[in-house]
C-alpha cells in the first residue's frame, strides 16, 4: 500500500459517510465547503469560483478557519490554456488542502506542488483511457465522472466504468454521477468506489451560491427536465432543459479555451446545470440536513441488503 493510499484511508475513516460534496462552478464556496466538512463529508470548491486571486486568498482563509479539522479539497483546472494555476497552487500551499481534484487535463502540472504540502491529487476522468494516463502521470487517485452527472458529464454507466477501472487500478477511487440518495452512495461503494461525489443533491442548499432562479428550477425539476448537450461549452454537460432553451448561445461554443474561466463566465451564469438525480431535491435545506438524511438512507440501505 502506498503512503497516498494510507493517507486516503485515514481521511475516509474520519468521515461520517463516504461522500465528497462536489466542486461546482458558481455554486460551491466557503459556506458549502465549511458546512460539508463540519458535517463529516469532504467539502470542495473550484478555485475558478474566485473571481480574483485576492478573492481566492479570502476564500482559503475562511475555509481553513471554518472547517474545524474536517476534510476539504479544491478543484483546479489544469488545462494548458488556464493561466492562473501556478498562482493558485502557491496560495494553497500554506492551507494544505487534503485533496486536489484536477480537471480538464493531465494532473502533472500540479503534482509536485500538491505532494510538497502532503496533499493527495485526484484526476477527474471520464474513460478508462484517461484513467490510465492519469495514473501514469503520477496521480494518487481517480475521480470518475459517470453518466447522469451534473456539470460536464461522463458518458459511461458506473457499472461499466468502475469495473473497467478496477481491472487495472486498486488505489483510491472517487466516483459520482446522479447519486442523490444514501442507497446510491452505497451502490457506488459496492461497485468499487471508495468515496462518492454528490453535487446536484446540494445545489439548492442554504449554503449554495446558486442563483435563486437556478435553485427554484432545481427544486421543481425531475429527471425528465435534464438535457445532455455540448452546445454551451463544447463538451457534453447536463443542463436544465428550460434554461438551455432560454439561453442557447447563438452560434454555439467557440472552442475549448479556459484562460478566462473565472467566476464571471457567462455560459454557466445563464444556462443552469443539474444532473439526473435532480428529482431528489424538493426544498431548500442546510448541507447538514442533507448529509444527515443521506446518512440515515445509507444505513437503511445497508440494513436492507444485510437481511
Ligand atoms: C452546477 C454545477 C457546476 C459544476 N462545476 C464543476 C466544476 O467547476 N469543476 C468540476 O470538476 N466539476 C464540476 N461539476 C461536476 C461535479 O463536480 C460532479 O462531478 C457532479 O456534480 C456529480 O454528479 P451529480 O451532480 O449528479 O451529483 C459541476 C456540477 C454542477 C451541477
Amino acid at each position: 500500500m502506498t503512503s497516498g493510499s494510507r493517507r486516503f484511508d485515514a481521511l475516509l475513516a474520519s468521515l461520517q459517510i463516504p461522500v465528497m460534496a462536489a466542486p461546482m462552478f458558481l455554486v460551491s464556496g466557503t459556506e458549502m465547503v465549511t458546512a460539508a466538512a463540519r458535517s463529516g463529508v469532504v467539502g470542495t470548491f473550484p478555485a475558478a469560483n474566485a473571481r480574483t486571486i485576492d478573492d481566492l486568498s479570502a476564500m482559503i482563509a475562511g475555509i481553513t478557519e471554518g472547517v474545524d479539522g474536517g476534510a476539504w479539497g479544491v478543484n483546479l483546472i489544469v488545462h494548458r490554456t488556464y493561466d492562473r494555476l501556478d498562482t493558485e497552487l502557491a496560495l494553497l500551499r500554506e492551507a494544505a488542502p487534503d485533496l486536489v481534484i484536477t480537471a480538464l487535463g493531465t494532473p502533472q502540472r500540479a503534482l509536485e506542488a500538491v505532494h510538497g504540502w502532503g496533499g493527495l491529487i485526484f484526476a477527474d476522468i471520464n474513460t478508462p483511457e484517461q484513467a490510465r494516463r492519469a495514473i501514469a502521470a503520477g496521480a494518487d487517485g481517480l475521480a470518475a465522472v459517470c453518466s447522469g452527472a451534473g456539470g460536464h458529464t461522463g458518458r459511461y454507466s458506473p457499472f461499466a466504468l468502475i469495473a473497467a477501472i478496477r481491472e487495472f487500478w486498486d488505489g483510491p477511487l472517487i466516483a459520482g454521477g446522479a447519486v442523490s440518495s444514501g442507497a446510491g452512495i452505497l451502490a457506488m461503494r459496492v461497485l468499487g468506489a471508495d468515496l462518492v461525489t454528490v453535487g446536484t443533491r446540494l445545489l439548492a442548499t442554504a449554503e449554495s451560491r446558486a442563483a435563486d432562479g437556478h435553485r427554484r428550477m432545481v427544486i421543481d425539476a425531475t429527471i425528465a427536465d435534464i438535457t445532455t448537450s455540448d452546445s454551451v461549452t463544447g463538451v457534453p454537460a447536463n443542463w436544465l432543459t428550460e434554461s438551455l432553451h432560454r439561453h442557447r448561445p447563438a452560434g454555439g461554443p467557440t472552442g475549448i479555451d479556459f484562460s478566462g474561466v473565472v467566476a464571471d463566465s457567462k455560459a454557466w451564469r445563464d444556462v443552469w446545470s443539474a444532473g439526473e438525480g435532480v428529482g431528489a431535491v424538493r426544498a431548500t435545506e442546510s448541507v447538514a440536513e442533507v448529509v444527515s438524511a443521506l446518512a440515515a438512507e445509507y444505513d437503511a440501505a445497508l440494513a436492507s441488503i444485510a437481511r
